[in-house]
Formats: structure tokens, C-alpha cells, sequence
């Protein structure tokens, strides 16, 4: 077997270093600068977990209140954002939509030095919310939405752009801890994405589009929006038991399920797995939450396959009201808190990186010209 074989997808690979979480570790599990994911989602707000990735420590109360006031004060859109957004199609996938509204704000407010990364970073995390639901809105009704909300979180911020109505406390409550759940996993695609354009000195908008274009994949953040479409295409859990039975035989992918780093379990869907329980008591649910547990045990059962993240974030955004196509962006908004801590890793310790290939192509050739010049 080959070399490249053998590395094929990195699978196994230690490519640098990081101070900022790890994933699968043993007697650790899923940490955030050494806290564990499950106190996080717990007793933590997302604003708080992102000024742990940014900053390092976790905020004091003053800190946190001064961070939440200078993101509420950073989400209004200039007005040549509005425009480009005005022109994106209804048709547009929001993760594109994203994507372009980073790189048009990567115009509209470069950042200058190296020493303008914690002000671009946390413009990023107060616009992105704003952004997608000034597109949403007025993609499908030409209303152009107030991007303002009393809103202090992003979560609560969101929904209320959203559904144009305050959300409850339990509704805030459970996309927040998802947004904690989201917001950072060591050198997974986008990241490594982020990183690498990080590391040739390219600006904090570039690597964020970058990691924003990665995570798009169904293999990665797309992996969400898959798996709602999966649970929706049954009828019941009998239905649904038959339908991934069928595709399994097909050698078809369950979106949502398997880890490249996990072996038996993700942390984090248990956490959310909770939350799409008690959402779905609440909405008085009688199928949904049946359905996507038939789906667990099946693939349990069959391929020893174990939901990730995505599986039951994708019921308990449903719950929340959210459509579809918007799951993967909500990945982004709490990502970018991520993704924007390890590009200033990145840059404190720079190294280009730049891998190297097995050559696997034809020997060395003479060129022969179609014209004899
Ligand atoms: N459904 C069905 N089979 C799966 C599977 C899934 N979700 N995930 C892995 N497998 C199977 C593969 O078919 C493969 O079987 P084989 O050896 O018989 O060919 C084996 O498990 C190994 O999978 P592979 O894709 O090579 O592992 P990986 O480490 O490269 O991939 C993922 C990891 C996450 C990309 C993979 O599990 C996957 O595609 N999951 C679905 C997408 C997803 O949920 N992504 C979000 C990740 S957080």
C-alpha cells in the first residue's frame, strides 16, 4: 500500500498545533481552552465561549457585558452590503449568500494589519446573523428588514430576525447552546481551510470565506441540512426504519452520522440531542423526534454508527422554526468564533504550510508541438 494511501483525507495526521480545544482526547473529550463542552453548553452563554476562543479565559461579568454591547452595536449592515445582498437570488444557497457577504465586507472594511484581527473578528460575529436574514427577507418579500433587535445574544438576535417576534426564553436558550456546540473543533476541514489561507498571510475576510466555502460540503457542515431531509422524507419510525435500510443496502451515506475523529460516540450530540427532546415535547411532537431516534438505532445497530452534531441539530432547528437551507450559516455564526481564534493562533506563530504529494502521474515525456513553429 502506498504512502498517500495510507494518509488519504490526513486521516491520523498531526498537522500543527493548538491551544484552543481538544477533540476525542482520552480523559478529556471535547474541551474548549480545558473546559468541557458539556459545562459550556450548560452554564455558558455562546458570547462567552467566544471571547474564551478570541481572548483566553473565560470573560468576567463586566468584560461579557462590554462584549455584548459592542456586538449589538457592530450588527447594522453598510449600505453597499444591502445592495450586493439585494442582488443575491431567492435561488442562492444562504451558505453562498454568506460567503459572498464576507468577502464584499473584506472590501467594504479591509482589515489593515495583523493588529485589526479581534475588531474583524468580532464584526464578523455580529454581521453574519444580520446579514442572512436582511437576504432571506428580502430575497422572498422584498421587505427589507430593521437589522437592529434588543436582542443582547446572537441566538435571541437571530430568532427575532428571523420570525420578526421575540423568542422565548427556552427557544433563545437552545439555539445558544447549539451556537456553543458549534463554535469551535480543532483541525477540522474549515478550519484547516482557514488556517492554510491563514498561513500565507492573506487576511482574516479570506480565511473566514475560505473556512465558510469548506464547511458548505455535505461531508462537513452541509451534513445538517442532509439529515433534515432524510427525516422528513418518512412518514414514521417503521417508514424510516425501511428507508435506511434501503439506502444502507445501496452503500448510500447517512448524512449526520460517523466521525473522522470520534470512534463510539460524539459529545455533543448528546447535548443536543436533549435539547431536540424537550423542544419536541414542547411543539407537542409526535413524530419527528421518533423518527430520527428510529434512524439512530438503525444505523447503531447495523453499521455501529453513531449520531454527530448535526443529526439532532437538525430536529431541534426545526423545532425552532428555522428553514432548512439556514441550518448550515447557523454552523457559520457560531463557527467563525472559531474559526477566527485559530487564524490568530495561526498568525502568532506563523509557518507557511505547504504539504507535499506522491507524484502518481506519466514518467517524464518529450513535449511535441501540434505546430512546428
Ligand atoms: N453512513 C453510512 N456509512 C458510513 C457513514 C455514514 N454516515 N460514515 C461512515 N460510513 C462508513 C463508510 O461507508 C465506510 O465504510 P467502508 O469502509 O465499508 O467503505 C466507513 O464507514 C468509513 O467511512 P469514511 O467515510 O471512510 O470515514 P471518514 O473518516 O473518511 O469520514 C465522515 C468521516 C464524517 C466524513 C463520514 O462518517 C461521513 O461521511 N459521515 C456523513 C457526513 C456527516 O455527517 N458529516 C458531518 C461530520 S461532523
Amino acid at each position: 500500500m502506498s504512502i498517500s494511501t495510507n494518509t488519504a483525507g490526513l486521516a491520523g495526521i498531526v498537522a500543527g498545533q493548538t491551544a484552543l480545544s481538544t477533540v476525542g482526547k482520552e480523559g478529556a473529550g471535547l474541551t474548549y481552552r480545558g473546559y468541557s463542552i458539556e459545562d459550556l453548553a450548560e452554564h455558558a452563554i455562546f458570547e462567552e465561549v467566544a471571547w474564551l476562543l478570541l481572548y483566553g479565559e473565560l470573560p468576567k461579568q463586566l468584560e461579557l457585558d462590554a462584549f455584548l454591547a459592542r456586538l449589538q452595536s457592530q450588527r447594522g449592515l453598510p449600505a453597499q452590503l444591502k445592495a450586493v445582498l439585494a442582488q443575491l437570488p431567492e435561488s442562492a444557497h444562504p451558505m453562498d449568500v454568506l460567503r459572498t457577504a464576507c468577502s464584499a465586507l473584506g472590501c467594504l472594511e479591509p482589515e489593515h494589519s495583523a493588529a485589526d484581527q479581534f475588531r474583524v473578528a468580532e464584526r464578523l460575529l455580529a454581521i453574519f446573523p444580520s446579514a442572512l436574514a436582511y437576504w432571506h427577507h428580502f430575497a422572498r418579500s422584498g421587505n427589507r428588514i430593521d437589522t437592529e433587535s434588543p436582542e443582547p445574544t446572537m441566538a435571541g438576535h437571530f430568532l427575532h430576525l428571523l420570525h420578526g417576534v421575540q423568542p422565548s426564553a427556552e427557544h433563545r436558550r437552545a439555539l445558544d447552546a447549539s451556537f456553543t456546540l458549534y463554535a469551535e473543533h480543532e483541525f477540522n476541514a474549515s478550519t484547516f481551510a482557514a488556517r492554510v489561507t491563514a498561513s500565507t498571510l492573506s487576511d482574516m475576510y479570506s480565511a473566514i470565506t475560505s473556512g465558510i466555502g469548506t464547511l458548505r460540503g455535505p461531508l462537513h457542515g452541509g451534513a445538517n441540512e442532509q439529515a433534515m431531509e432524510l427525516i422528513e422524507r418518512f412518514t414514521d419510525p417503521d417508514h424510516a426504519e425501511q428507508g435506511v435500510l434501503t439506502a444502507l443496502s445501496r452503500k448510500e451515506k447517512i448524512m449526520g452520522f460517523g466521525h473522522r475523529v470520534y470512534r463510539d460516540r460524539d459529545p455533543r450530540s448528546d447535548v443536543i440531542k436533549e435539547w431536540s427532546r424537550r423542544l419536541s415535547q414542547a411543539a407537542g411532537d409526535a413524530q419527528l423526534f421518533a423518527i430520527s431516534e428510529r434512524i439512530e438505532q438503525v444505523l447503531r445497530r447495523e453499521k455501529k454508527l453513531f449520531p454527530n452534531l448535526d443529526f439532532y441539530a437538525a430536529s431541534a432547528y426545526r423545532f425552532l422554526g428555522i428553514p432548512t437551507l439556514l441550518f448550515t450559516p447557523l454552523f457559520v455564526f457560531a463557527r467563525t468564533a472559531g474559526w477566527a481564534a485559530h487564524v490568530i493562533e495561526q498568525r502568532a506563530d506563523n509557518r507557511l504550510i505547504r504539504p507535499t504529494a506522491d507524484y502518481i502521474g506519466p514518467s517524464t515525456r518529450p513535449f511535441r508541438p501540434i505546430v512546428q513553429r
